[in-house]
């Protein structure tokens, strides 16, 4: 069984909910407290073991490629003034195997992950979206690992949410539980209505994908919102060989709205060594003025 060493992180939307924020810098440099998203995706895959990272990118993401490069100008300043700490915080993004890919005509999830077929070869890889942050003990990407060292098949992390969110999501008819929080799935179901949809049970943002689902999504054609759909494709591969469903016990924070934005940077501020004191004072005091 070959090891699963690839990421691909899609990085291409136009990050229409963060307007105008986002009209000049990436949605994915937005940063929680002081590190931008994309950060603590690359943090994650590093942690699990992955080896090679590729990100497909679209219009105005440069700051992305940026932001991994290294910035001569700057680490020499740091240098100077003996600002090792922060010498090292700039230069820890500087060392890592990244690739670029820009997707000239984002057509969709799908689309996106086709476009690094041949990065990826024949070779078991993960897809890991840039608007969930997780928190386990063990990165959500290692637990997925685990799963496929020990079946050999897809597997994709799903999360149960409130039944009035499913159509936000793509949703798994579970079969059975073959084995403790693991799913063999009947069918995958991009964004249900809420009558309609086979379960709570939601497809959050980690992906572990055989190589045959490159051919699936070749002929998957456009679907929900006129886009190529990785759930369709998934669910045509669920046909042809398992791809189970993995339950994160962990915390997920959805950072692809306005509302989860701030609330995470909250969260994590309250955990910064930087700022957690300060900011807990600010918010008993703002809360005995709210009401
Ligand atoms: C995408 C997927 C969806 C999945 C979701 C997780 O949707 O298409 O199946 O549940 O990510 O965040 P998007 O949020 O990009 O609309």
């Amino acid at each position: 069984m070959k090891p699963v060493r690839k990421a691909i992180i899609p990085a291409a939307g136009l990050g229409t909910r963060f307007l105008p924020a986002t009209k000049a810098l990436a949605k994915e440099m937005l940063p929680i407290v002081d590190k931008p998203t994309i950060q603590f995706i690359i943090e994650e895959a590093l942690a699990s073991g992955i080896e090679d990272i590729v990100i497909v990118d679209g219009k105005s993401k440069r700051s992305i490629e940026d932001h991994f490069d290294s910035n001569p100008e700057l680490e020499n300043n740091l240098r100077e003034k003996g600002k090792d700490e922060l010498l090292k915080v700039v230069e820890e993004t500087t060392d890592i195997n990244l690739y670029f890919i820009r997707q000239s005509h984002p057509r969709g999830l799908g689309d996106a992950v086709l476009t690094a077929k041949s990065f990826i070869g024949d070779e078991p890889f993960v897809v890991m979206l840039g608007d969930d942050l997780m928190d386990d003990d063990e990165p959500l990407t290692k637990q997925l690992i685990d799963r496929y060292n020990t079946t050999g098949e897809s597997t994709l992390a799903v999360m149960k949410v409130p039944h009035d969110q499913v159509s936000e999501y793509g949703v798994i008819a579970p079969e059975k539980e073959v084995a403790d929080g693991l799913h063999q799935v009947n069918s995958f179901v991009e964004k249900p209505k809420p009558e309609d949809a086979p379960s709570d049970l939601a497809i959050i943002g980690r992906y572990l994908l055989t190589p045959e689902i490159f051919e699936e999504l070749e002929n998957t054609k456009p679907g929900k919102g006129n886009e190529i759909q990785l759930t369709d494709a998934i669910d045509t591969l669920n046909k042809r060989q398992h791809v189970y469903a993995h339950e994160f016990k962990g915390s997920r924070y959805d950072i692809g709205s306005k509302i989860g934005f701030l609330t995470t940077n909250i969260e994590f501020g309250l955990k910064h060594p930087q700022t957690s004191e300060d900011l807990k004072k600010y918010i008993k005091d703002l809360a005995k003025k709210l009401d």
